[in-house]
Formats: C-alpha cells, structure tokens, sequence
C-alpha cells in the first residue's frame, strides 16, 4: 500500500502558469555528479554537449534530449535505467550510512513532483565486476526514499512545496541516505523524478530515471569490531524487490494526477519504503558545500576493489 500523506493548509489555488509551457520544447536534466563525503564522482551527460569522463559511476543513456519516459513505456526497459541504460563499469565506493549529495544539472520549476530513490544488489547475479557488466532486467530494486511527505504545505504559497521544490532550493540537490547497516556489496541506485505538471493529460506524466553504481564498503566500526561481535546487517535477500517494469501503472493515482486542482492526499507511487532505509527528510535537506576533490572511482572484481581508471598491469 502506497503511503497517503494529507495535505494540511492546502487553500483552493489557481495556477496561472499551468498553460504556459509545452512539455516539448522545455530542456529537461539529468545527473551531473554526486559528492560522498566532499568527493566528486562524475556522472554520465547524455547531450554530447561536454565530452563524457573517462570514468562516469553513472549509466550510459541514449536520452540526448535530456528527456524521460512516459507512461505508455511504464513496462518496457526505458524505464528500468533509462533509454538505452547501459552499466558504467566504475562503482563510487560509499559507506553504510553515508548521505549521497546528488547533483541534477538544474530542473525547471513547473517540474513538480515526488523524487524517490531505489537500491537494486548486484551480488548474487552472476557478474564477476559488480554491476559493471549487469543484465539490468534482473534487477529487482527496494525503496529506500519516497521524499515523503511530498507536498509540505507552507501558509499563503502555492499548494504545497512539493520535493520537486525542496531539490530546487537546494542547488537541484538531493541528499540520498544510505541505510545505515546495508550489507556490503555492489549496488545500482536508482533516482528518479517523476514530473507531474502535464499529468492530467493522456500519458502526460513525465519519469526522469538515472541509475549510478555504487560500491558499499562497511563501516569503520565494522571493520574495527572483533569477528566475534555480530554487527546489524541488513540485506536484500535474493528475489526481494520489484523489476522497475512493474514500478508504476499509468492509472496510479500518483501518475494520473491533475496538480493543480485543489489536492486532499497525494499517492506516492511506486513500492512503499522499507523499514530499514535511513532516508533525509525534507527538513534535513540542504545544499552541501560545493566540492572539487574528485574521488576515484573503483572497479570492482568479485570481492575486491581496484581504483579506475585501472592500471594496465592490474588483473581484473
Ligand atoms: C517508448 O518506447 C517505444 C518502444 O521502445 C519507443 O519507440 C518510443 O520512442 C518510446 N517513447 C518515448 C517518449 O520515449
Ligand atoms: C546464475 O548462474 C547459474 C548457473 O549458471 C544459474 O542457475 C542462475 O539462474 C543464474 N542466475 C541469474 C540471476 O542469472
Ligand atoms: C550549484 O550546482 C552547480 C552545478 O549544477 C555548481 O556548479 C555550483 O557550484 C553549485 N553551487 C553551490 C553554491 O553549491
């Protein structure tokens, strides 16, 4: 069951610009880069407007528009990482526990919507490199952020402050929380925006995935604790999640949605969040520092790590 959250202080509201705007000729986003603790580590430009680094943590796509996935392709592979999603083969290594800036190159305003945050284990799938060569529809992805409440209703505004709009105010920002005892391994995340501003319409939503490789490691208590203390792990147990093309319905009534009406509830779609995700609220996010420190990216063989790009001389 989706998780319905009301909306408090909602005044009947009229949205001039709701006309305004064509969903067609509007530049859309992608991923730039994420920072993990003050490191940057690149993402993938689809434009072809900059030349791509060496070493993207971010999926491959064919979305040169910037553009997204609608509806109608709800149950196709568009929408597990993107059009053409292919896996990058460099993993950003990240601890249980750590937040995630992720850094959206901008978003329009009239974009609004819920951004939510998906974890799919790569361990257990047959790849000796992580997620780098993954067969992504095996992917079975577990919540970990529903932006929850969507809507965060503020006195005289517009209805509601959706996340759409926190993410703006925060340099097009979004802290991701990594649960904070995630058993260690290769993981794909995916995030994603689900506009809503043409929603009312025929297959107007508007779905902006991106999918980054992560390589969590434990923490550094882990690593201290004697082998003979158990430590709290959680795990996605093999078989647990949901294919991203069986995420979403058209008819959800998250997707079908006319925002600007006067709105009682809003249905986050998707699966609900587990209970073990370590999410940052709406509250807690801001924009981080802006960093320069690149981090270096790894490859991952089997259980092991080697910095990318990889010396011709490592044995993978
Ligand atoms: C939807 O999927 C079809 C078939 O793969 C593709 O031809 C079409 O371009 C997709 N539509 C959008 C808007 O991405
Ligand atoms: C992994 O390989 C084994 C042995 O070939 C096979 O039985 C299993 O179905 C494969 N698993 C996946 C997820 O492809
Ligand atoms: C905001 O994000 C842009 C990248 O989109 C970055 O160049 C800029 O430094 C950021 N500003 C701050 C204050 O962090």
């Amino acid at each position: 069951m989706p998780s319905i959250f009301p909306l408090h202080v909602l005044a009947p509201y009229v949205f001039l610009a709701a006309t305004s705007f064509s969903a067609s000729v509007l530049a859309h986003s992608h991923i730039n880069y994420i920072l993990i603790n003050d490191l940057l580590y690149r993402g993938f430009d689809p434009t072809g407007r900059f030349p791509n680094p060496s070493n993207p943590i971010g999926w491959s796509t064919s979305a040169d528009d910037d553009g997204f996935v609608p509806p109608s392709n709800y149950s196709t592979h568009d929408i597990i990482c993107h059009r053409d999603g292919s896996p990058s083969k460099a993993h950003a290594p990240v601890k249980a526990g750590d937040k995630i800036h992720v850094q959206w190159n901008g978003w329009p305003a009239s974009h609004r919507g819920p951004v939510m945050s998906y974890l799919a284990p790569c361990a257990n799938l047959n790849t000796t490199d992580g997620c780098g060569s993954v067969d992504k529809t095996q992917l079975l992805w577990t919540k970990i952020d529903n932006s929850s409440p969507v809507l965060i209703s503020e006195v005289g505004g517009p209805p509601g402050n959706w996340a759409t709009d926190v993410l703006i105010a925060s340099n097009n920002s979004w802290l991701v929380g990594i649960p904070a005892d995630l058993e260690p391994g290769p993981y794909v995340l995916r995030h994603e925006i689900i506009a809503l501003h043409y929603a009312s319409k025929k297959d107007g939503a508007q779905n902006y995935p991106q999918c980054l490789n992560l390589w969590v490691e434990g923490t550094e208590k882990e690593k201290r604790a004697p082998p003979a203390v158990a430590t709290k792990v959680v795990s996605i147990a093999p078989g647990a999640g949901t294919p991203a093309t069986r995420l979403y319905k058209s008819t959800d009534p998250g997707v079908k949605i006319d925002i600007y009406s006067t709105l009682s509830t809003y249905v986050i779609p998707g699966p609900t969040v587990v209970s073990w995700a370590t999410p940052v609220p709406l509250g807690r996010q801001e924009k981080l520092s802006m960093s320069t420190a690149e981090g270096t990216p790894v490859l991952v063989s089997g259980t092991r790590t080697v910095p990318f790009p990889a010396k011709a001389t490592v044995e993978l």
